[in-house]
């Protein structure tokens, strides 16, 4: 089963990256030839494997423009299992205005990942805090939608809307579009707010929470100075441990799908 999923959440700072980056990791250390595409401007995801940002760097905005290939712009990772990351800079943010008048524009990325997604069995996208065009170009390629969610007063009111936006996309122009799944992130196991968050999320949105929930971890935190993905860095640590086993519980799904 090949999988696209898109790590997407309108709020800002809600471990998205983090999640892209760790899962990318963990699964290619699990034997998943794997894809992480740098989707955001901001670029995170290329900073945290270490990746120079320097001019004449091919970069996903080459390959939406069309530019470049997948292959032309991805840099490998060096690591036991297979993992290509296609970087991310400040250009990006032109995209999205530069595609406004252009056709098809929603479908910019799924064409362009169409010809190499047989290279993959797993291809993760970093989105950008908004759920602009590019959020949008990243759903109309996903099967999955993954939406990490802070356990934070505003969270479930943030939650509704990127909900309503997958259902639009899913109803226009991706069908196989799912919420796979909710992941707690940041979360502190003796905060009572954090508590009552996940308590309505699993009562209210029954079966779209990951068992694994992500704890606050300075070490999460600490990695993308190092240029290196937290499960790398420090394997053992609980942020780590949960990234790991959330890409068991997602590999589990998959078999039993
Ligand atoms: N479980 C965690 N424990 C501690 N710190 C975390 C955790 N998850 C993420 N962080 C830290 O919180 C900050 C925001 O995380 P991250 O960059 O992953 O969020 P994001 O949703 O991608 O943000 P943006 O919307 O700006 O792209 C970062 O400094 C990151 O290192
Ligand atoms: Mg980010």
């Amino acid at each position: 089963m090949k999988r696209i999923i898109a790590v997407v959440n309108r709020k800002g700072g809600v471990g998205k990256t983090t999640t892209a980056v760790n899962l990318a990791a963990t699964a290619a250390a699990a034997g998943k030839r794997t894809l992480l595409i740098d989707f955001d401007p901001q670029g995170n995801a290329t900073t945290a494997f270490g990746i120079p940002k320097e001019s004449g760097l091919a970069t996903i905005y080459d390959v939406i423009t069309g530019q470049r290939t997948i292959r032309d712009a991805v840099c490998q990772i060096i690591t036991p299992g297979h993992l290509d990351v296609i970087p991310s800079t400040a250009d990006l943010s032109g995209a999205e205005v530069e595609l406004v008048t252009t056709r098809n524009r929603e479908f910019r990325l799924r064409e362009r990942l169409k010809p190499f997604e047989q290279d993959y069995d797993w291809i993760l996208i970093d989105c950008p805090p908004s759920l602009g065009l590019l959020t949008v170009n990243a759903l109309a390629a996903a099967h999955a939608a993954l939406i990490p969610l802070q356990c934070e007063f505003y969270a479930m009111e943030g939650l509704s809307q990127v909900l309503k936006t997958i259902e639009i996309i899913k109803k226009n122009i991706n069908k196989p579009l799912e919420v796979d799944g909710i992941l707690l992130t940041m979360h502190e196991g003796d905060n009572p707010r954090n508590l009552e968050i996940e308590r309505e999320v699993r009562e209210h949105l029954k079966g779209m929470a990951f068992q694994v929930v992500i704890p606050r971890d300075p070490i999460l935190n600490a990695a993308p100075r190092f240029g290196r993905p937290a499960v790398w860095y420090h394997p053992w640590s609980p942020g780590s441990l949960a990234y790991q086993n959330l890409t068991l519980e997602i590999i589990h799904k998959d078999l039993h799908a």
